[in-house]
Order: C-alpha cells, then sequence, then structure tokens
C-alpha cells in the first residue's frame, strides 16, 4: 500500500512537470512523411511532370485514407503529418506563411478537414530559425505569435519545429515563446522540440527539467536514415545516456528517437522487429514513415502487432531501460508496466548465427514468484516460469525476442522487480543498481 501511495503523488508530481494541454499523454502514433519523402525528390519530379502536380497533397490524403481504412487508426496511428519544404518562398502579404499552391493547391485547412473526417490529425512543420533546414520560411522570434495563431486557425493538431538558421540564444527565447504561442491560440496543438537535437542532446546544455514543462515530445538526436547502422546507433545513444534521458520521460513529455523506418527499403525483417521493440520499450513516439500505399505484409504485421503497440503505448508512462550487455553481444531491455506487467526484450548485435541465451528472471531482478510469459512476435503464450527457472532464448542476429509479462496472479507483491523502484524522477537517484553489467 505504501508504494500505490507513493505511487500517486509520483503521479501529481509528473502531472505539474509535464506541458499543460492535456495531450500525449501516452507517446503520439502516426505517419510522418520526411524519412521516406523528404522534398527534393517529389519537388522535382513535381517540376517535372506538371501532370503530377497534386502530388504532395495527394501524397497526405492517400496515406490518411490508408490510416483510416487498413486498420492503423484503430490502433492509435492517428497523426498524419508534414515535414519540410511544404511553404511557399514567400509569405503573404499579411506577413503569414502560406502553403505552396503548387504542392497544396487546395490549401492546408482543406487537408485538415479531409484528415479530421477520417478521425485522424493533422501535423505541419516549421522553424526556429529565419528559414527551414530546405530553405523554406523560417519562423524567427518577432514571427512566432503569427505562425502559432495561422496554424491554430489552419486546425494543425501538432507542430514540429525544428532548428535550422538560429543560434542558441534564439532558440533558448524561441522554443519557449512558441509553446506559450500555442497555448494563447486555445488550441490543444502537440508541440515536438528539435531544440535538444541542437544542443547536443546532453546536460548542461540541455536542461530536460524545462524541455517537459514546454514540450510534448522532442527530438534529442540526429535524423534517422533507412539503414540499420542508423537504426542501432540511434538506440545506442538512447541507451548509453539512458540515466540522464529515462527520467526525462513520462506522461506528455517524451524522448523522440525518430521515425520507425519499418516498410521501407533499408531493415530486414529480424531487423525491423528490433526497431519496433526498442522503441516500445523506450516509450518513442510511433511515427512511420514508410508509404502504407504498398507496404509489405510482414511489415504490416510487425507494425500492427498489438501487443507491441500496448507496451509502447502503457499509460504509466515509465521509458525503459537496458538491464545488461553482455560480451557475447547480447543485450537485455526492460519496461516496467501498468498492473505490475512489465516487457523484455532479448537482443543480439551478433552477425553470425541465431545465439541461445540463458537466464532466469531470477537474474534479471524479478522477484520470487510465478510468471505469465507471452512472446510478443510469435504472439503466443510460453511456459509460465519461476523467478529460479533457467530459461533459453533463441535470438537472430540483429533480431529480438520480446516478452510481455503479467505479475504472478498468486502474489501480492508490492513490485515484481526490484527496479519497479524506478518509477521515474523521484525514484531516479535510488536505481544506481539498475546500471548495465557485464556478466
Ligand atoms: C494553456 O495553459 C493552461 C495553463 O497551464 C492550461 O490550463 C490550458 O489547458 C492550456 N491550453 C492549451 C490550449 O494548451
Ligand atoms: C509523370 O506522371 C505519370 C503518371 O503518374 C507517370 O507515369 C510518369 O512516369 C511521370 N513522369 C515523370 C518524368 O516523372
Ligand atoms: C544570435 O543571433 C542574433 C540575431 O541574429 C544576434 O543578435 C546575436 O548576437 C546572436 N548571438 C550569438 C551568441 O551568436
Ligand atoms: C532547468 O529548468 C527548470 C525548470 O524551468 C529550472 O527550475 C531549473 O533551474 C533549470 N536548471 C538549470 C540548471 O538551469
Ligand atoms: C540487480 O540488482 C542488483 C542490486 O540492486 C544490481 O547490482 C544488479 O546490477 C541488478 N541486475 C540487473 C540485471 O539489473
Amino acid at each position: 500500500m505504501r508504494f500505490a501511495v507513493a505511487l500517486c503523488v509520483l503521479a501529481l508530481f509528473v502531472a505539474t512537470l509535464a506541458l499543460d494541454n492535456g495531450l500525449m499523454r501516452t507517446p503520439p502514433m502516426g505517419w510522418l512523411a520526411w524519412e521516406r519523402f523528404r522534398c527534393d525528390i517529389d519537388y522535382k519530379n513535381m517540376i517535372l511532370n506538371s501532370s503530377h502536380s497534386w502530388e504532395c497533397e495527394v501524397l497526405f490524403r492517400d496515406m490518411a485514407d490508408r490510416l483510416a481504412e487498413d486498420g492503423w487508426r484503430e490502433l492509435g496511428y492517428v497523426y498524419v503529418n508534414i515535414d519540410d519544404c511544404w511553404a511557399s518562398k514567400d509569405r503573404d502579404s499579411n506577413g503569414r506563411l502560406q502553403a505552396d499552391p503548387k504542392r497544396f493547391p487546395s490549401g492546408i485547412p482543406n487537408l485538415a478537414s479531409y484528415i479530421h473526417d477520417r478521425g485522424l490529425k493533422l501535423g505541419i512543420y516549421g522553424d526556429m530559425g529565419t528559414l527551414t533546414c530546405g530553405g523554406y520560411p523560417g519562423t524567427p522570434l518577432d514571427k512566432i505569435t503569427i505562425d502559432a495563431q495561422t496554424f491554430a486557425d489552419w486546425k494543425v493538431d501538432m507542430l514540429k519545429f525544428d532548428g535550422c538558421y538560429s543560434n542558441a540564444t534564439e532558440q533558448e527565447q524561441g522554443y519557449p515563446a512558441m509553446s506559450k504561442a500555442l497555448n494563447a491560440t486555445g488550441r490543444p496543438i502537440g508541440y515536438s522540440c528539435s531544440w535538444p537535437a541542437y544542443q547536443g542532446g546532453l546536460p548542461p546544455k540541455v536542461n530536460y527539467t524545462q524541455l517537459g514543462e514546454i514540450c510534448n515530445l522532442w527530438r534529442n538526436y540526429g535524423d534517422i536514415e533507412d539503414s540499420w547502422n542508423s537504426v542501432l546507433s540511434i538506440a545506442d545513444w538512447f541507451f548509453n545516456n539512458q540515466d540522464v534521458l529515462q527520467p526525462a520521460a513520462g506522461p506528455g513529455r517524451w524522448n523522440d528517437p525518430d521515425m520507425l523506418v519499418v516498410g521501407d527499403f533499408g531493415l530486414s525483417m529480424d531487423q525491423s522487429r528490433s526497431q519496433m521493440a526498442l522503441w516500445a520499450i523506450m516509450a518513442a513516439p510511433l511515427f512511420m514513415s514508410n508509404d502504407l500505399r504498398t507496404i509489405s505484409s510482414g511489415a504490416r504485421t510487425i507494425l500492427q502487432n498489438k501487443v507491441a503497440i500496448g507496451i509502447s503505448q502503457d499509460p504509466m508512462g515509465v521509458q525503459g531501460r537496458r538491464l545488461i550487455k553482455e560480451k557475447s553481444g547480447i543485450e537485455v531491455f526492460w519496461r516496467p508496466l501498468s498492473d505490475k506487467a512489465s516487457a523484455l526484450v532479448f537482443f543480439s548485435r551478433r552477425t553470425d548465427m541465431p545465439y541461445r541465451y540463458q537466464a532466469s528472471l531470477g537474474q534479471l531482478n524479478y522477484t520470487t514468484g510465478s510468471y505469465k510469459i507471452y512472446d510478443v512476435f510469435a504472439e503466443r503464450e510460453m511456459a509460465t516460469l519461476k523467478d529460479s527457472t533457467h530459461f533459453v532464448v533463441s535470438i537472430n542476429p540483429s533480431g529480438v525476442v520480446m516478452w510481455y509479462i503479467s505479475a504472478p496472479a498468486d502474489q501480492d507483491q508490492e513490485n515484481t522487480h526490484i527496479g519497479g523502484k524506478l518509477r521515474g524522477p523521484a525514484f531516479h537517484r535510488h536505481a544506481n543498481g539498475i546500471s548495465p553489467i557485464v556478466l
């Protein structure tokens, strides 16, 4: 009972820390154009092919249709997000941003209503600075109020605010100012800040307490690319810095390791499951950047895995951690979930053949009891394991085995993992025992 009380107090603590717009209490999910579609190629196509001048707008309508009709929306994938290169090179006569009329001939408000009609939400992109990274008009300090109001007038639901073409001083003013300006419009608009990525991602330059107060999510690190190297280097950076990053996350405020590239060209099926599993452990936003019109059924099955999504969307909102980094190349990740459940991911960095990894839940610091194990990607119940039972999992090269572990039914334990103490910022200073160990 004492533990339950502590959790309630912590919940209050977290609530006052998070940006107070009521949004994104679980990591946001949807689709984001950038990694798969960028803008240059599309732009060239548009110039070359006048019969195709609607390409850009049609892309977003197509993705909205797919999200609504192919079972994505019901699973939580509700955002349809535009990235850079949507704007006209010039502001209008009132100093407002306007969409490129060739790429968005019917305008953003129209696209917003198309998307809202399908039970989805629209995200847009801006940049704290004189220009966007792609060279389109940015939002310098004196344009923050008018741009926030423009997005609200268009009924936009989320803003990704990049940071090209500004310096540290301007960013320090601009990111909090945009948060205030969005709030002042009265429209709830999810706010994604690229600020920490421009500060190197770590304290003392980055103040994660402040970020949690002004942003719903933030990009800490570089852009993802469609390759396993890119996915792996991002995951490594986030888990190597988990002592700093893990306590920063919670309901309404998330670390963002960038888009899911599952369904593109660079990842094998095993690597795709690894990205999905590690992003769920990290409580990462799940923004797919792929072509939902032509996605393979294998990739779709991974992205639509209900238990993996359930782990990602756990209402307690505690980001997971790497528990173990073995010399053999096996790593074990853990995330505590509501109802005393948890998730484990066994991941192999090996490049030879499936590896048989032996452990027991006790070795992973689970307390005495019997646990029901569900294999997330095999989609089946496994044997019930006692904490002391030695088990072997076979992990493919660059693949994962992911388990959803129910609390022991026959037990009224206060928590089921020694790391259960690690419920968020208030407990973090006690969590030294959870740092990665080499066995
Ligand atoms: C603006 O901030 C206030 C105070 O933090 C909050 O109560 C309100 O819901 C916010 N409104 C929007 C639209 O974000
Ligand atoms: C122009 O669009 C048509 C119709 O989609 C397509 O078949 C053709 O390949 C495109 N041409 C170029 C140069 O992109
Ligand atoms: C940042 O940019 C502003 C506006 O261009 C300029 O006034 C200021 O001196 C710059 N600060 C630094 C530290 O470069
Ligand atoms: C970080 O931000 C918080 C909240 O805005 C503030 O109270 C604290 O002083 C800041 N920490 C540092 C080291 O600047
Ligand atoms: C288990 O807990 C002990 C004591 O807190 C700690 O030293 C050890 O590193 C933990 N092991 C794992 C795998 O987390």
